[in-house]
């Protein structure tokens, strides 16, 4: 039997995410934890910050996603919002998750993905034109905010007159990880349910008109007999979009700025816009959007002699793992030359629940990155990033002033 978890003297990672620290100091303090112990205190519970104790936890089935407990885990407590929240796959487990993405996998694959690339190239021409004659632009606000909503809109072939009141929904449902519940509830609430209405209409009119859309691939999905029914069709959906947005976004972002800092990568991928896809694997291990994700014991668990008692919060420090290096070589340095190999990057995550629109976001990534390296050269920080609050899950900048030309 293996030593309590809790009897152990480890170090502690819960300072890591304050809000007055800068990212940089909150990297240096997690890698000088890593360089301690494979395990620490994490905000909630534990935490992993190896590679490769990262991927077990994440593999291991008896690890369950935590992303339907997140709120009360932050001490953020409403009853109508529990009432009302159904399951989703980001938080289903066992035979019931696995029968999920068995039946939405496909319509999710690469080739799916790649069939959107020339709509995201339009979307991406039509960002740049609005800023291209300034010469600068805010790439946070003028680009990246706006930029996911279209494909998403576009991939469950929602009119363009629409993308807006998406917008709209998504926003005020992200409010939700605000920290501000009592105030926000009632628009929360009220996005939710007119997105679920939007969402059963569009439903209904794809099963008697099918397009070539992901709603459609979706309403068709089979498995031996078995199909998704009418609510879990909107939850996938509105899955998608909390999952597929906020994400994207920040990535981008988190992206952009890193070639602001390094001119001579931007000017290489001008040049090579063959590396365009290993850029993008680069830039997500180097500053990823999603720092980690939590995981709760659903028995007690065993793992390199420590017994973690049912119920114990893991924290999978996805940001700590992606500069392990005894996974990455000189893992401080930012080369989209790196070489692939096979431990990826671990920014879509690991496991059962590894990022269900990987293919997408990575097409969407690509795309951006091509032209934008092609139509905004010599770019440059115009004057001093300012960051969304620190956090564990999705983070990046808020306001990405940039020059380029
Ligand atoms: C750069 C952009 C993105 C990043 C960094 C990202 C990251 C992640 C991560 C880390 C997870 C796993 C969470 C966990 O294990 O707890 C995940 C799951 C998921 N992602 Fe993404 N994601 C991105 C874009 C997208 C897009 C564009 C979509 C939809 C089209 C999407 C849909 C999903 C869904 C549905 C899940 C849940 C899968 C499951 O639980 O089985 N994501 N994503």
């Amino acid at each position: 039997m293996g030593t309590l978890a809790t009897e152990l003297d480890l170090p502690d990672l819960t300072f890591v995410d304050d809000a007055d620290r800068t990212w940089q100091e909150a990297r240096e303090a997690a890698d000088a934890v890593a360089a301690e112990h494979w395990l620490a205190r994490g905000m909630f519970g534990f935490a992993v910050l190896h590679y490769d104790d990262v991927v077990a936890v994440l593999r291991d089935r008896r690890w369950h996603s935590a992303s339907g407990q997140i709120l009360e885990m932050a001490g953020i407590e409403s009853t109508e919002w529990t009432a009302r929240r159904r399951q989703s796959i980001l938080s289903a487990e066992g035979e019931e998750h696995v029968r999920l993405r068995r039946l939405v996998g496909p319509a999710f694959s690469p080739r799916h993905a790649d069939s959107l690339r020339p709509f995201m190239r339009q979307v991406v021409n039509e960002l740049i034109d609005g800023f291209e004659g300034h010469g600068r632009a805010d790439v946070a606000v003028d680009f990246c905010e706006p930029y996911p909503i279209p494909i998403i809109c576009e991939l469950f072939g929602a009119p363009k007159e629409d993308w807006k009141q998406f917008s709209l929904w998504a926003t005020d449902i992200f409010r939700i990880f605000n920290g501000n519940l009592e105030e926000d509830l009632p628009a929360i609430m009220r996005a939710n349910e007119e997105l679920d209405d939007y969402l059963g209409e569009l439903i209904d009119r794809r099963r008697n008109t099918p397009s070539d859309d992901l709603v459609t691939a979706l309403i068709a999905a089979e498995d031996e007999g078995d199909r998704l029914s009418h609510d879990e069709l909107i939850s996938l959906c509105v899955a998608v979009l909390m999952a597929g947005t906020d994400t994207t976004r920040n990535q981008l972002g988190c992206s952009t700025y890193l070639f602001a800092q390094h001119p001579e990568q931007w000017e290489l991928l001008r040049k090579r816009p063959e590396l365009v896809p290993r850029a993008v694997e680069e830039t997500m291990r180097y500053l990823g959007a999603v720092r980690g994700t939590v995981r709760i014991a659903s028995e007690d668990i065993e793992y390199r002699d420590v017994l973690f008692p049912k119920g114990t919060v893991m924290a999978a420090s996805l940001s700590a793992a992606n500069r392990d290096e005894s996974t990455f070589a000189d893992p401080l340095t930012f080369d989209i030359t790196r070489e692939p190999s096979n431990k990826p990057q671990l920014t879509f995550g690991s496991g059962i629940h590894y990022c269900l629109g990987a293919a997408l976001a990575r097409a969407e990534q690509q795309e951006a990155l091509t032209i934008m390296a092609d139509r905004m050269p010599n770019l440059h920080l115009d004057s001093a990033v300012e960051w969304k609050p620190n956090s564990f899950g999705i983070w990046g900048p808020a306001r990405l002033p940039v020059t380029f030309g």
